[in-house]
């Protein structure tokens, strides 16, 4: 499989279950499920939120439509974005899909005048921190016990920033037309 034989496309509801089956397994493992199907769902038909999946075209997936090898949500508030969930099937790990993916997101971000895109990984995570670091995070803080797993056990978060522009009003640079422009 190369990856040419995936699209990023919008998450559909349709998607949210394999979503939420994604995150148990390869982000919430040990945690705690919070990222269940109807969560998912909430988020896809949320305005201020956008959830895209990574999917193999049918053909090479060898179904009626393809099957999802990664996924991704995004907050968006004024100015800043949070990254809340990304992830990739292990068996298709290191081929582009993240970095895809995550530049879907940031170009979305940045059409829509977010300044800054924030995100917390777990801190045992060092594959997605060099990941996050590939793709021109930077750490900001490390916060102990951010996560509550299982028996109560805590687990640290480190926070990660991507700035996309200075922050402040984004420049207004369209102007209307002076009538000597005119011809
Ligand atoms: C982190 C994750 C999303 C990366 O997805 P991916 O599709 O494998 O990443 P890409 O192939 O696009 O990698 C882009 C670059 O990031 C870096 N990178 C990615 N994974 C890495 C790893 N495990 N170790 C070191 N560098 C890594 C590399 O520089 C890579 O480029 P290269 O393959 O040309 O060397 C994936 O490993 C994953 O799903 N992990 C489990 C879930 C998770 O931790 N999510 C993040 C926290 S929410």
């Amino acid at each position: 499989m190369t990856p040419r034989a995936i699209a990023i496309r919008l998450a559909e509801p349709r998607d949210a279950q394999a979503i939420g089956l994604m995150s148990r397994d390869f982000i919430e493992a040990g945690l705690g499920w919070k990222y269940d199907a109807p969560r998912v769902l909430r988020a896809i038909r949320d305005r201020e939120t956008l959830v895209v999946v990574a999917c193999e075209s049918a053909k090479s997936a060898g179904d009626s439509r393809g099957a999802i090898a990664g996924f991704a949500v995004i907050e968006f508030g004024d100015e800043r974005a949070h990254l809340v969930l990304l992830a990739v099937r292990p068996s298709h790990r290191r081929l582009g899909i993240g970095r895809r993916l995550l530049e879907w997101l940031l170009e979305s971000a940045r059409t829509a005048g977010i300044a800054s895109v924030h995100l917390e990984l777990r801190a045992v995570n060092e594959g997605a921190r060099r990941f996050y670091r590939a793709m021109g995070f930077f750490e900001t803080v490390l916060v102990p016990g951010y996560y509550r797993g299982a028996e109560g056990r805590k687990e640290g978060a480190l926070r990660m920033l991507r700035v996309l522009r200075a922050p402040g009003p984004v420049p207004y640079t369209w102007h209307p037309p002076r009538t000597e422009d005119k011809t």
